[in-house]
């Protein structure tokens, strides 16, 4: 069988930069290269859901936005069959199923869960429903039979949990109805995860630390001009290390960057060495990422301006996800035979 792709983004809030070099970028190159079956794209409402209960509205108007954004960068209906997470019954299902093969423990150990805990704030306690994601997750995942999840590296964790249970639940019901998964991060690190425009280890909507893909030049300017920086006199040294304008160059920027914008340097080793022995003002490093990000960047804008005119969002994700609900609950019936609890089959 051919690959299946499948990922997906909790839709609270518009999509930004990092979400560009972090995945979105990797998921149009798979998508041109055409190396696959079926491309599923999800809208993950339910999950958003998990740690936004009392907040229905944002996630609901979120839901067009990302899908703009993922028009935007390229993602193509034609191509992809793109659905919402919460329109698929298979999946709370399927999750319920999986519950059962995975300890409380083990939960609780998923570093990326970890980490959100102590973040977010969770005044009256962490939801239930929020310390299972990482299990609806896998039946996310699994409901498609998908083997190539294109994802941010902190997703990593998820699809370890993934596995594991694909792996539990075909030993125990002695069947190969799930497939496993593997992660398809981008080839440059620097895009790994990109810290925000305040110099926080991660760019986020509730930090407001972020540059979305629908920013005007205007406002993506003044971020940038805003980026923390080191203070220090032109001629002393420069330092690169946790320097947010040279992390951002380091995912943005190719040496045809510096024939347009930059041509004093080939390329970004020399700047960086340049900058190290000092001369190089913040300023005019800056306006070259400024430059390099607003090309590219622009077209993503322009694009978005159109869709948000001409594109029936809605129609888009009601076709796809008819499509998904038929490859889920085709899935589910398996499970289900596999688990002996087909009874009436
Ligand atoms: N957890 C992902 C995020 O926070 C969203 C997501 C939900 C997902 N289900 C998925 C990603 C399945 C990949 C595969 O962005």
């Amino acid at each position: 069988m051919g690959n299946i792709i499948l990922t997906g983004d909790r839709p609270t809030g518009k999509l930004h930069i990092g979400h560009y070099v972090g995945s979105l970028k990797a998921r149009v190159a798979m998508q041109n290269q055409g190396d696959y079956d079926n491309f599923f794209l999800m809208i993950a409402d339910a999950q958003a859901l998990t740690d936004n209960a009392d907040n229905p509205d944002k996630i609901r108007e979120s839901v067009k936005e990302v899908m703009l954004d993922y028009l935007a960068v390229g993602l193509d209906p034609k191509k992809v069959t793109f659905f919402i997470q919460s329109m698929i019954p298979a999946l709370p299902e399927l999750t319920m199923y999986y519950m059962n093969l995975v300890s409380y423990n083990r939960v609780l150990r998923n570093p990326t869960v970890k980490t959100e805990i102590s973040t977010k704030n969770f005044g009256k306690g962490v939801p239930i429903g929020f310390i299972n994601y990482p299990v609806s997750q896998a039946a996310d995942i699994t409901a498609f039979k998908a083997n190539l999840i294109p994802v941010g590296e902190d997703q990593e964790p998820m699809l370890e949990q993934t596995r594991e249970i694909v792996r539990s639940f075909n030993r125990i019901y002695k069947t190969d109805t799930l497939v496993e998964c593997k992660a398809v991060l981008p080839e440059n690190e620097a895009c790994f995860r990109l810290p925000g425009t305040d110099g926080n280890e991660k760019m986020s909507k509730s930090i407001g630390n972020c540059i979305y893909l629908s920013d005007d030049e205007k406002t993506i300017k003044k971020k940038i001009n805003n980026i923390v920086s080191f203070p220090r006199e032109i001629n002393e040294p420069g330092i690169l290390e946790n320097n947010v304008i040279f992390t951002y160059l380091d995912a943005f920027v190719t040496d045809d960057s510096f024939k347009e914008f930059y041509p004093e340097f080939q390329n970004l080793d020399e700047l960086k060495d340049a900058y190290k022995k000092g001369g190089i003002g913040d300023g005019r490093v800056k306006k070259f990422l400024f430059d390099v990000i607003n090309k590219e960047l622009t077209p993503i804008r322009e694009r978005r301006e159109e869709f948000a005119k001409t594109a029936d969002v809605m129609k888009i994700l009601k076709e796809g996800t008819i499509a998904a609900n038929k490859a889920a609950e085709s899935t589910l019936l398996e499970v289900k035979k596999a688990m002996k609890i087909d009874y009436f089959d």
